[in-house]
């Protein structure tokens, strides 16, 4: 059960000296930890880093503390006064940094947070609810891409997002792209580290299955590629949840082929008009996995209120690699209960169709992919996600919208698998949702800060996930790791849970491959520094 912080007693009374000499030389800082993390870094990096650039803490500046701390934070929920806030905010410049980040942090005991893009759903990057002090790695300016079109593959630092990626290979190649999120703001680093799905995976698979190399910081801040952390490290930080093995610097991707001319429509459907849920219900049984890969066609549903009442509609959002013709023609023969006619269409570039596919107002010039802006206002929300093997019945449907009527501000996205999704085995990278889904289920709740009684819109999407559960995968009931869900379990200060109790939740996330994942960990990372709420266990004796 040897868990602990390394060092902490030991490493405190070697600096205390140390932190008063460099206190009377530099009399303007006034907050220690930060000074004897800054002296730690000189003594381990030769690459010079000033420090109004590179380190952000309340004391000096709280606008700027704030300002850096909300920067890519996209959940509200962990930016409200009563979270805890790190100690200070580090943006290194340079790979080294990022070493001797990992060495100081553990030769002074503080807990160490780190952020790509700020995505993830319970805060996790920004936010230690578990263990105080934390102190923050931004990696945001650490952000080059390199597109390398004779080999179809690129290298991208963790920092970039995934919209600047697209924009610099469609600045290179019209005919090439990469299969990751719908949304462009997402951070490469931490994407890919849960899988990363978006509107090509059921041609393609999942960014993290379209992954050759990476570099990664490991435990002890040695920097490691494909060929010196092993096939095992290499497998488990393709999907495994990020955080849990070390820091990924950039990953090597390899490109794959689009056409010049792709296809998109949104379709949206009232209840009144699906009446009998004739087209949910062929959207469930045939046009999610069974139509040609080509097609990802994902349903939108959502509450509206029109004139004093609430009504649902449905949107059939999709993407076809492929022209007008040939898509109408996939239609007409395999999903005609949509009624998809030629002017519903809009023929454009692949580039341009995921500045659409991620939310923006159409005709959206793509220079929009190189702000790292989402498209949504932040807001506060709590999402779970579900994976569902048979169609769900028309009489589950109907309870399904009833509770969805019920609800102020919620939204669920259905996500067609099937194509490659299907064909690649559940072991070749830890994500494990493959063969026999026919699609998965985010549902999402959302609130401003001004709502008074933020509690009832978690109460409704655990009452939802509630009713949900005789229509979905069970045994274990499946969860995808880039919708981190600590309701479905955390662990305990420092990192600590027994692996019977994680196995509850991660095998949701990794199935069988979860043991496999505790090996790796248990082996690499032994005293458990990279550690948050839903971190990797150790295998406990
Ligand atoms: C609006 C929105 C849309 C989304 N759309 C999609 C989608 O289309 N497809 C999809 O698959 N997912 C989607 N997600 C989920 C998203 O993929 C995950 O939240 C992912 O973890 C975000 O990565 P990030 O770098 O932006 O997040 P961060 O919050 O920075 O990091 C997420 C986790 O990874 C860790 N991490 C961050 N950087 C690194 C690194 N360099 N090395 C190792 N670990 C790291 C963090 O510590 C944290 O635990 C969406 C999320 C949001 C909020
Ligand atoms: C810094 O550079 C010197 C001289 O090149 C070298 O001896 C030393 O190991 C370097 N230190 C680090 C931390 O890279
Ligand atoms: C604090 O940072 C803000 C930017 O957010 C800047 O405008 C201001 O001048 C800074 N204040 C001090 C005292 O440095
Ligand atoms: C809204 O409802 C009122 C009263 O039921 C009705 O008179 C009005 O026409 C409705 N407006 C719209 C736009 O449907």
């Amino acid at each position: 059960m040897g868990i602990s912080k390394p060092f902490p007693v030991f490493s405190f009374l070697l600096i205390l000296p140390l932190y008063f000499l460099f206190y009377t030389i530099t009399p303007t800082s006034s907050a220690p930890m930060q000074d004897q993390f800054i002296t730690c870094l000189h003594e381990n990096t030769n690459v010079s880093f000033p420090l109004g650039e590179t380190f952000f803490d309340p004391v000096k500046n709280v606008s700027m503390f704030s300002q850096v701390l909300e920067s890519t934070s996209q959940n509200l929920r962990f930016l409200s006064k009563t979270m805890p806030k790190p100690e200070f905010i580090f943006k290194p410049l340079h790979e080294s940094h990022v070493q001797a980040s990992v060495i100081c942090s553990k030769k002074l005991g503080i807990h160490l947070r780190f952020r790509s893009g700020g995505h993830d759903y319970e805060g996790l990057s920004y936010v230690s609810e578990m263990e105080k002090p934390f102190i923050l790695m931004d990696l945001s300016k650490l952000r080059e891409i390199d597109i390398n079109i004779e080999d179809n593959s690129a290298w991208a630092q963790a920092g970039a997002t995934v919209g600047e990626l697209y924009y610099r290979i469609a600045e290179k190649s019209s005919v090439h792209g990469f299969p990751a999120g719908l949304c462009t703001s997402l951070g490469i680093g931490g994407h890919i580290t849960g899988g990363a799905y978006g509107s090509m995976m059921r041609k393609y698979g999942l960014g993290g299955d379209n992954v050759l190399d990476a570099k990664m910081v490991d435990v002890n801040g040695k920097l490691l590629d494909r060929a010196s952390m092993g096939e095992d490290t290499f497998w488990a930080i393709r999907g495994g949840g990020g955080a849990s093995f070390g820091i990924i610097l950039a990953w090597k991707i390899k490109l794959v082929q689009v056409p010049e001319t792709v296809t998109v429509f949104t379709v949206t459907k009232t209840l009144e008009q699906d009446l009998g849920n004739k087209i949910l219900s062929k959207w469930q049984a045939v046009a999610a996995d069974k139509l040609v890969e080509e097609l990802f066609i994902r349903v939108l549903f959502s509450v509206a209120a029109n004139n004093g009442s609430k009504s649902a509609t449905t949107s059939y959002n999709a993407l076809f690699l492929g022209g007008k013709d040939a898509l109408l023609n996939v239609m007409k023969k395999g999903f005609p209960e949509l009624g998809l006619t030629s002017s519903d269409c809009v023929e454009m570039s692949w580039i341009e169709s995921t500045v659409y596919i991620s939310g923006f107002p159409s005709r959206t010039p793509t220079t929009v992919l190189l702000q790292g802006k989402s498209p949504n206002p932040k807001i506060n929300f709590k999402a779970k996600s579900d994976f569902v093997k048979n169609p769900i019945p028309v009489s589950g449907l109907i309870g399904m919208f009833k509770k969805l009527l019920e609800a102020d501000s919620a939204l669920m996205i259905w996500n067609p698998y099937g194509g490659m999704m299907a064909e690649i085995p559940e072991s070749q990278i830890p994500f494990p949702h493959r063969k026999g889904v026919i699609f998965k289920i985010q549902y999402v709740t959302a609130w401003p800060n001004s709502d008074k009684r933020p509690s009832r819109h978690i109460n409704w999407i655990r009452d939802m996930y509630g009713y949900m559960m005789p229509y979905v995968s069970s045994n274990p009931r499946q969860a995808f790791v880039n919708y981190r869900d600590l309701d479905l379990g955390r662990n305990k200060k420092n990192g600590k849970m027994s692996f019977k109790q994680a196995q509850v939740w991660g095998a949701k996330y990794f199935k069988d491959n979860l043991n496999r994942l505790v090996m790796i960990k248990s082996k690499v990372d032994p005293e458990n520094f990279f550690r948050h709420e839903q971190s990797i266990p150790l295998l406990l004796v």
